[in-house]
């Protein structure tokens, strides 16, 4: 299915993909992010990477299901927005909780695990963004699709990371790693979901 305004698709995406960004961006300059405005840009960007992680594994397994092939034409800036987000989550962290002090947040990674699991999800997210380009598909051929396959991978750390620090009220955590689970089924048992979108196709 192409719908007729594919042109206007990506910039209007790109342009979605901003409002969390700049809701923050704004409750920054009004102050208006609560008591504890750190602890809120923390929080809320780390909802918004894991999010984000989890829209770009859906991509995929939902232009199976629909036929939408425009979906892949939007995979890419999903995952750079992904990476986007937790970067700017690591940077809230790093500069505005620990105002840059690397000692703290070298220990931080290395003593406690949730820091060690999401700070190892961004840096596996680092070759993704960079050979996310033409010219690196290109190069790297048949590798290129291996490598990508670390998404799955990078979503488990973040769903795990999140688990890891909530202490009391678990659903979220549990909602994401449902969602999760979903998505992987899907990429293992490709036949079966297959079948779903010839059904999805015959709807009237
Ligand atoms: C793929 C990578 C990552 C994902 C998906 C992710 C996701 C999340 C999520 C969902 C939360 C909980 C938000 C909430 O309470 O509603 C969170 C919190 C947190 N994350 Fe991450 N994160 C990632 C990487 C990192 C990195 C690299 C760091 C720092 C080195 C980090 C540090 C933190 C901290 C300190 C909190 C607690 C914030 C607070 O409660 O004050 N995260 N993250």
């Amino acid at each position: 299915m192409n719908f007729p305004w594919s042109r206007l698709l990506k910039p209007v995406v790109f342009l979605i993909c901003l409002i969390p960004f700049a809701y923050l961006l704004t409750g920054v300059f009004t102050e208006n992010l609560g008591a504890n405005p750190v602890e809120y840009l923390a929080r809320s960007t780390g909802d918004w990477s894991l999010r984000f992680l989890l829209i770009v594994l859906a991509v995929t397994p939902l232009r199976r299901i629909t036929g939408w092939r425009f979906l892949i034409k939007l995979r890419r800036m999903l995952g750079l927005f992904a990476f986007f987000y937790v970067t700017v989550h690591l940077l809230v962290y790093a500069v505005l909780d620990l105002t840059l002090d690397w000692s703290f947040l070298l220990e931080d990674i290395l003593e406690r695990p949730y820091i060690t699991i999401g700070f190892t999800a961004w840096v596996l997210l680092i070759p993704l963004a960079v050979t996310s380009t033409n010219r690196m598909m290109r190069w790297l051929g048949k590798r290129w699709k291996t490598l990508h396959k670390l998404v799955y991978l990078i979503g488990l750390l973040g769903v795990i990371h999140y688990w890891w620090l909530i202490k009391k009220d678990l659903q979220e955590p549990i909602i994401y790693a449902t969602i999760l689970f979903v998505l992987l089924a899907m990429r293992v048992n490709k036949k079966y979901f297959n079948s779903l979108s010839v059904l999805a196709s015959k709807l009237p």
